[in-house]
Order: structure tokens, then C-alpha cells, then sequence
């Protein structure tokens, strides 16, 4: 993204002036669209914005009235309503705090019969919906992106993925620390469902996710770092805090305020 005219940095001086700043943003995009679709991530990460952008509902600044939401991936073998499953992360730090109509909310169902169906299934409705306008990302410390991880070969689609190890401890917490009770598998969006987003909006904290961002910003296109693909995608931004940006070239770190 050196060469990249148009990937964006954003760096701010800590997590919680990110969390604020991708709000903003995000409500801005509503605002100039109300309808929006926008494509959701899960984990720690997120954990600020969504509580920023459901202070802004409060506040009345923004409305997810008519906002379509499709959230980028689920545990396989869990039914949703599973207090470790990713739709009862985003009920407890979004969806119920905000306007969102439930019918509204698109997600991949864990605790479908036949999983390939279920993922053609959420293939259509995003094209149905007019395809993503904005996808929120955030990245693993092993540069996965949705549960796209690293290895030999990326898939194109949504797709059920065998969850590598490092995966499965960094979710232990919702599963009460134990890993044991973690999945094994998941659906996820594949690479060409998030590189046909409109615009991409990548955030991450922290020190341990700088040596990562520095190899997806520098260095080369790999299977083995997923979000290295976003170089190809004419529209990202990069929202990070200086932990995050740590590794990346002084021009890249200018801080905002
Ligand atoms: P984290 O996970 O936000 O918990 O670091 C990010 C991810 O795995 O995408």
C-alpha cells in the first residue's frame, strides 16, 4: 500500500480516540446513506466502536433504522443463541443497543444442517441487498481477516473453515477460557465476498498487531498473510492507534488529533 494512492491512514493517539473516529465515520456513512449495508467484524477489537457508534444512537447523531448489517462470520455447530456465538457478541455490543430492526441483521447460521447451503445462502442475500457498502475489519495477529486463515490457498466465498489453533485461544474467552469448548470450525465470508465491499475500513490496537500491519501496508500480496489482499482493493482505510502503527514508515504514523 506504499504505492497505494488510495489506502488511507488514520492514526490516533489511543483506542478509544480510534473507536470515537470510526464511528464518526461510520455515521457519516449513514447519514449519506441510511440505507447502508454494512459488513460487521467481531473480537476484541470492536468492542469501543460499538459502544461509541450506540452513544451516538442514544445521542440521537445517527439512527440504524434502515442500516442492512452482514456480519462477516460465525462458529460452526453452535445455534446463535449459544452465549459463546458471535450473534450474541454483536446483540450484547450492538444490536440491542441500538434501532436496528432484527430483520435487518444477516448473519450466518452455526447451526445449519447443511452448511454449503447455508453459505450459497448468504452469497445471495448480500447480492440481493445490493452488495456491501462498507466492511468494517478487524485483523488477527496472524493477519487473518473474517475467519480467512492463513495457509496455502484463500477461498473466494463464504466457506467453512477449519479454525487454526491461534484462532481458537484468542476466542477462548467466550467460552468461558476453555478452549475445549471452543469450535472447531466456522463459516466466513471468503476474500472476494470482503474485496467486493465498496469501501473497507481495517482497525486494530495495540503493539501486538504492529509487526502484522506493517506486513500487510509493505509487504508483498501472501496466502499465508490473508490481509495482505487488501492492497489490491481501491478503497481502504487503515484506522489505527499508535500501537498499531508502530511498525510502519514515520510518514505513515503522523498522528491526528
Ligand atoms: P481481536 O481479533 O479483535 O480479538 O484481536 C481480531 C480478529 O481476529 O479479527
Amino acid at each position: 500500500m506504499t504505492d497505494s494512492v488510495t489506502a488511507r491512514f488514520h492514526v490516533y493517539p489511543n483506542e478509544r480516540a480510534a473507536a470515537r473516529a470510526l464511528a464518526r465515520h461510520v455515521s457519516d456513512a449513514i447519514q449519506v446513506k441510511p440505507d447502508l449495508v454494512l459488513g460487521l467484524p467481531t473480537g476484541r477489537t470492536p468492542v469501543g466502536f460499538y459502544h461509541e457508534l450506540s452513544g451516538m444512537v442514544d445521542h440521537g447523531r445517527c439512527s440504524f433504522r434502515s442500516v442492512r448489517t452482514f456480519n462477516l462470520d460465525e462458529f460452526l455447530g453452535i445455534p446463535p443463541t449459544h452465549p459463546g456465538s458471535y450473534r450474541r457478541f454483536m446483540e450484547a455490543h450492538l444490536f440491542n443497543r441500538v434501532d436496528l430492526p432484527a430483520s435487518q441483521i444477516n448473519f450466518l447460521n452455526g447451526d445449519a444442517r447443511d452448511p454449503e447451503a447455508e453459505c450459497e445462502r448468504y452469497e445471495q442475500a448480500i447480492a440481493q441487498a445490493g452488495g456491501l457498502d462498507v466492511q468494517i475489519l478487524g485483523i488477527g495477529t496472524n493477519g487473518h481477516i473474517g475467519f480467512n486463515e492463513p495457509g496455502p490457498r484463500l477461498e473466494a466465498r463464504t466457506h467453512l473453515v477449519t479454525l487454526k489453533l491461534e484462532s481458537r485461544r484468542s476466542n477462548a474467552a467466550l467460552f468461558g477460557g476453555q478452549l475445549d469448548r471452543v469450535p472447531t470450525e466456522a463459516l466466513s465470508m471468503g476474500m472476494a465476498t470482503i474485496l467486493q465491499a465498496e469501501s473497507l475500513i481495517l482497525l486494530a490496537h495495540g503493539e501486538s498487531k504492529a509487526g502484522c500491519i506493517a506486513a500487510v501496508v509493505h509487504g508483498p500480496l501472501t496466502t499465508e498473510l490473508p490481509a495482505s489482499f487488501l492492497q489490491l482493493h481501491h478503497d481502504v482505510d487503515l484506522i489505527l492507534d499508535t500501537g498499531a502503527a508502530s511498525a510502519l514508515t514515520s510518514e505513515a504514523q503522523t498522528v491526528q488529533r
